[in-house]
């Protein structure tokens, strides 16, 4: 081989030409998705060996002579058919004892004349590959046009590694139809937003698990953070939370009688990891894991009952503010209030920043104490009878007055009740308090909405005003739930629409980032899906989701329809900044999660 180690041509019996090369556009879902790829015809001659490796995964090198040097076109193979020339002859009209004949002939020359073929169809990458120099160079050039009748090579694995891998990258799993490992950018891969898409059963949790675990074994100054509705991430990742994590809900399994059992319960444990444990101890030692996590107060509630976060302090500020306006009587009633209450707090001795709602737990006259204070400054007929235009202060109280009757319906949360999405998020941005890793398990989708807006919008806020601290990353498993296409305020799927997106597009500046998952990308706010830079893709039955990655993703929908072949644990991954060369699909199959859990279950428990 005097070409170098980078292209193969299977000793020989990879004997390849460019037939044909064209751009084709297809359009979909009346006119919406456009989608343009470069495809290339190849032949190559007949051989079974040729056609086995076409089967898996694989790249090609059209090879273009210019002034510059070699320049060699890559293009991804998309399918391989055998073709006889006699085959093309053929004709349901002949007579059937004719057609079988043809058959037999047909069959009986496969490998053994010049008239078979291996029809392969490729698209292109948009790359070319530079063997100039000792090493060879990738880059982006969608200018060559390639050359009919170009000879064809395969790309070794040691040129593909050069192509996708990214040196000293994690290992996320095994390049399918390559010898190799998939080694990625883990902090661009969360820090530009990824997700995993793929019909249920496809391993998505899986992936999100595994990823989870590669980032706690090698990001330093990371948190994560996943909303789980489904009940599965306080198992899958079991061991992790029990070192250096903890997990939240809306249950108090803490003050239950039975807690383990009841936190076992209210999750999906799969039954292959039960099977798996079974020599060690099987669902008693998952029990025990479990029971560790309540002895080392890792067991939390999390408080969704208090709705609104209102605090005497912004209470405060707010007719501080209106004590300083331009108009005399604005100012003078601002003033009143706000000594008013000043005076109040000073009595009762309370805290500023604590939620009204907790204080009252304390104190139960202390928001109609406040309600009549600001009352007594706003001649409510007058207000709420007119159509008048309402002077500044009077719009300022009224905001006020209505969060307090608001306030005023809900029921009190348990005495020693949970933690505020608001302060979960506050902690979440220093480094001394928080654990790397978050699990809260909000199974209703209203209340995991809630928490979730009101979690992001407080990170937001809370990085604005303090740029330092960890990275936080935001998974959202089955997103769908989260960012739906279709919004309504009533359901809150408005409002957690708005913060998801709010982290999506803004989040990165301020090192808040977003892993999201779902089965059905068709109900998902194409918005959102368009802020990714990396999509691991399984199976998607319905051509629509495929069609709406292909777009998002750049690529080409031949690609994306090739994971109807997919297994479980397989994936097409492309990625715009986690892999060495952006947006060149690749597929791998990614190690079991399951598997990793359970050599760590059975391990640990037997060192503690
Ligand atoms: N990489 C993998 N290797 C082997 N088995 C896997 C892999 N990923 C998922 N599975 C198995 O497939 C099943 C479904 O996985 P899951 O992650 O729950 O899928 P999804 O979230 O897409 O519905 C589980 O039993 C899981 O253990
Ligand atoms: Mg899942």
């Amino acid at each position: 081989m005097s070409w170098s180690s980078y292209l193969e041509d299977l000793d020989g019996k990879f004997d390849a030409r460019l037939r044909e090369s064209r751009i084709k556009t297809s359009t979909y879902e009346e006119g919406r998705i456009v989608l343009t790829s470069i495809i290339g015809m190849v032949e190559a001659a007949f051989n079974l060996e040729v056609l086995d490796r076409l089967r898996r995964p694989c790249f090609i090198a059209v090879e273009r002579p210019s002034a510059g040097g070699d320049v060699y076109l890559i293009y991804e193979v998309v399918s391989a058919s055998p073709i006889h020339y006699q085959q093309l002859s053929m004709d349901v009209s002949m007579p059937k004892a004719l057609r079988l004949d043809f058959l037999d002939q047909i069959y009986s020359m496969w490998g053994k004349t010049e008239d078979a073929w291996i029809d392969i169809l490729s698209v292109y990458t948009g790359y070319v590959m530079k063997l100039s120099s000792q090493e060879p160079l990738f880059e982006r050039d969608e200018t060559f046009v390639p050359l009919v009748g170009a000879r064809v090579y395969l790309l070794s694995n040691k040129a593909v590694d050069k192509f996708i891998n990214v040196d000293r990258g994690v290992e996320l799993g095994r390049l399918l139809g390559f010898d190799l490992e998939l080694k990625v950018d883990l902090e661009r891969l969360i820090k530009y937003h990824g997700g995993t898409f793929g019909f249920t059963g496809t391993g998505k949790s899986n992936l999100t698990s595994l990823i989870v675990r590669k980032i706690m074994n090698s990001l330093e100054d990371t948190r994560v953070v996943i909303v789980d509705v489904a009940g599965e991430y306080v198992i899958s990742l079991l061991d992790l939370v029990a070192r250096e994590g903890v997990f939240y809900s809306i249950e108090d399994f803490k003050s239950m009688p039975n807690g383990v059992e009841a936190l076992l319960a209210s999750q999906a444990v799969p039954e292959t990891l039960v099977e798996a444990l079974e020599p060690h101890g099987g669902y008693s030692l998952l029990e025990e894991w479990i029971e560790k996590l309540f002895d080392n107060d890792k067991v939390k509630l999390i408080d969704l009952v208090t709705p609104i976060p209102l605090t005497l302090k912004m209470i405060l500020e707010r007719f501080e503010t209106l004590a300083r306006d331009d108009n005399p009587a604005n100012a003078e009633k601002g003033r009143r209030v706000y000594q008013r209450i000043i005076q109040l707090r000073r009595e009762k001795n309370l805290p500023l920043e604590e939620p009204l709602l907790k204080l009252a737990r304390h104190v139960p006259s202390l928001i109609d104490e406040v309600k009549s204070i600001i009352e007594s400054e706003v001649p409510r007929e007058q207000s709420t009878g007119k159509r008048g235009v309402k002077t500044k202060f009077e719009s300022a109280a009224e905001a006020i007055l209505e969060t307090l009757e608001r306030l005023e319906e809900v029921e009190a949360p348990a005495e020693g009740g949970g933690v505020l999405p608001e302060d979960l998020a506050k902690a979440m941005v220093s480094p001394e308090r928080s654990p790397k890793l978050t699990v809260l398990y909000i199974p209703d989708p209203y209340n995991a909405r809630v928490f979730t807006e009101r979690f992001i919008k407080s990170l937001l806020e809370a990085r604005k005003r303090q740029i330092k601290g960890p990275r936080v990353l935001v998974v959202l498993d089955e997103a769908q739930e989260f960012i739906p296409d279709r919004q309504r305020a009533d359901d809150y799927t408005s409002q957690s629409n708005v913060a998801v997106e709010q982290l999506l597009r803004q989040g990165r500046k301020y090192r808040l980032h977003c892993w999201i998952s779902t089965q059905r990308v068709a109900h998902l706010n194409v918005n959102a899906v368009q802020q990714i830079h990396s999509y691991f893709a399984g199976t998607l039955p319905r051509s629509y989701d495929r069609h709406v990655i292909a777009e998002a993703a750049g690529v080409s929908p031949e690609i994306l329809d090739k994971t109807a072949l997919l297994d479980v644990g397989e994936w097409l991954l492309i990625s715009y900044k986690a892999t060495r060369i952006r947006g060149v699909p690749v597929f791998i199959k990614a190690p079991d999660n399951e598997k990793i859990l359970v050599d760590n279950l059975v391990k640990l428990s037997v060192e503690s």
